[in-house]
């Protein structure tokens, strides 16, 4: 059976153009900066971004991670939403690599608010760690792809910057945000120290993140990237996937927008399902199944029996996500799987 994969945003595979550009990509030894693909790549985020320099690492983990050990010293604090990507599936790199500790705050389906960021500070006390680095999240993943208004972001940075705090963002997708509002990368960049960026999630890449900043912090990152064994080598194979990526995948994301409003438009009608469309800003739909009383491992069994595959994600939910390799047909197919298993 051919399945509808909506699992995640991560399951495309490159398509044959892309393929066709990796395989005639000029390499060289990227440790030594000697890749002339990566270093192509690394100039257009970092242009793209507004930022001085960037670089490519092999995952949005070792993005926020690199950016986080590179931000702080061990004792430090990070004040960060509950259930961002580093707390909640980054197996505590953050605590085991950097010996830093999280401030986690609740947001709003992941948006956090200056205030909360400012009651979050630690005031300066022998007994208390030094508040060093916010991190935000643009989309935040676990809040159904939520895009962060840009003017609170400037809220948070006059925080940050009255209590003299760095800021990161985990911008695996912020691309999806940037589509969905118009607001250019640079533009949501700004207020930010540094920026990490997903290849390989809805821009279809096979493998890669960027991570964007200033010079001297990108020369710091790049070091940390070799001490956390991401120094790579013939790497432009890979550079040039995201390089084909960025040219010819950005502005297609407002399909999957399209397609994951479709999907929780005809989801909503459903008895046993709870979910408001006008909280699908991007490509990820979080389903309440809690009104059918469905386990949600039961639900994505028999979704799957019907050709559908979803994630249970946390108590009484499950999450749909929208990317290049679903079409109109692939939503179809999952709305009438889903109408069967919640009628
Ligand atoms: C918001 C966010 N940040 C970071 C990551 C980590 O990316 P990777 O799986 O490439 O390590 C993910 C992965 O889904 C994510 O959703």
């Amino acid at each position: 059976m051919e399945f509808v994969d909506l699992r995640s945003d991560t399951v495309t595979k490159p398509t044959a153009a892309m393929r066709k550009a990796m395989a005639e990509a000029e390499v060289g030894d990227d440790v030594f900066e000697e890749d002339p693909t990566v270093n192509l790549l690394q100039e257009r985020v970092a242009e793209l971004l507004g930022k001085e320099a960037s670089l490519f690492v092999p995952s949005g983990t070792m993005a926020n991670q690199i950016s986080i050990r590179t931000h702080t010293v061990p004792g430090d604090e990070v004040i960060i939403e509950a259930d961002s990507h580093p707390v909640l599936s980054e197996v505590a790199a953050a605590a085991a690599l950097s010996g830093v500790q999280f401030r986690t705050i609740h947001g709003r389906r992941g948006i956090l608010t200056a205030e909360q960021v400012a009651e979050a500070v630690r005031i300066p006390d022998i007994h208390r760690p030094v508040s060093r680095l916010v991190c935000l999240e643009n989309t935040h993943n676990f809040g159904g792809g939520t895009i962060y208004p840009l003017e609170e972001i400037w809220r948070i940075r006059e925080v940050a910057d009255r209590f003299g705090l760095a800021m990161h963002l985990d911008g695996a997708r912020l691309l999806n945000a940037c589509v969905a509002t118009g607001i250019p990368p640079s533009e949501y960049a700004r207020p930010f120290d540094s920026v990490s960026l997903c290849l390989s999630k809805g821009l279809g890449a096979p493998v890669g993140s960027m991570i964007a900043g200033s010079k001297e912090f990108i020369a710091r990152a790049r070091k940390n990237r070799k001490m956390f064994g991401g120094g790579m080598r013939q790497v432009g194979i890979l550079a040039a996937a995201g390089l084909y990526a960025l040219e010819h995948h950005v502005e297609r994301l407002a399909e999957d927008h399209f397609h994951a409003r479709l999907l929780a438009e005809a989801l909503a009608e459903l008895p046993g399902i709870r979910l408001d469309p006008r909280e699908v800003e991007t490509n990820i739909v979080i389903i309440d199944i809690s009104p059918s009383g469905m386990d949600p491992r039961e639900a994505q069994k028999r979704l799957r029996e019907l050709g559908v595959l979803v994630l249970p994600f946390g108590k009484g939910r499950l999450r749909a996500v929208t990317h290049l390799d679903v079409d109109r047909e692939g939503i179809q197919r999952a709305i009438h799987a889903f109408r069967r298993v919640f009628c």
